[in-house]
């Protein structure tokens, strides 16, 4: 390994709370954010700035692509980042690129399928468990292979806001955890 901690980017476009738990747990789960890569002007970089981590503000995956490299990054994490992955990038980073997603994929995942727009989903389909899935980015959106799960029991009376509340807290669980087992592993 060329560094003590491995180089992991954080991709947001978001509020970025999930930026900021991998943020604060980035020494005690064994990586250094190098990179946070945004592509529109959003809270997430200003907390990325907040923390001294290099940013970088673009829709050019070319230019992006230059920027993984020239930090050695080895794991790609999209934390709310509201993109498509081209598929060149999928193929070239195959395996480097995980994503969390806010539903227990299969289900719920897919084009229009992001923030408070799945839990809507979860509970017009009546389900009684809900929860977050990290996941291998591929070509097909949400389908690349699963790597872990967490659930959270849906109640009588949730609405969009406190499902996706209870799912957040399990998110910023399982992610980080998700990626210290990923690098210990590699
Ligand atoms: C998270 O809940 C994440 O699962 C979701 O966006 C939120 C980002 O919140 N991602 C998706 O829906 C991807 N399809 P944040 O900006 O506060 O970290």
């Amino acid at each position: 390994m060329p560094y003590p901690l491995s180089h992991i980017a954080v991709f947001a476009s978001g509020t970025g709370t999930t930026l900021q738990t991998l943020i604060d747990q980035q020494t005690q789960c064994g990586y250094r954010i190098a990179l946070v890569v945004t592509n529109r002007p959003c809270p997430s970089l200003q907390r990325a700035e907040q923390a001294d981590i290099p940013t970088l503000l673009s829709t050019d995956w070319t230019d992006i692509d230059h920027a993984l490299q020239q930090h050695h990054i080895q794991l790609v994490v999209l934390a709310g980042f509201l993109a498509i992955i081209p598929e060149w990038i999928c193929t070239k980073w195959d395996k480097r690129i995980i994503n969390i997603h806010p539903s227990l994929l299969p289900k719920h995942g897919g084009k229009g399928m992001y923030g408070i727009h799945v839990q809507e989903a979860v509970l017009a389909a009546g389900d009684t468990v809900a929860g977050c899935t990290v996941h291998y980015v591929s070509a097909a959106i949400d389908g690349g292979s699963i790597i872990a799960q967490a659930q959270v029991e849906v109640l009588p009376n949730d609405t969009p806001e406190s499902l996706s509340a209870r799912v957040q807290q399990q998110e910023k669980r399982l992610l980080p955890r998700t990626i210290a087992e990923i690098i210990q592993n590699s």
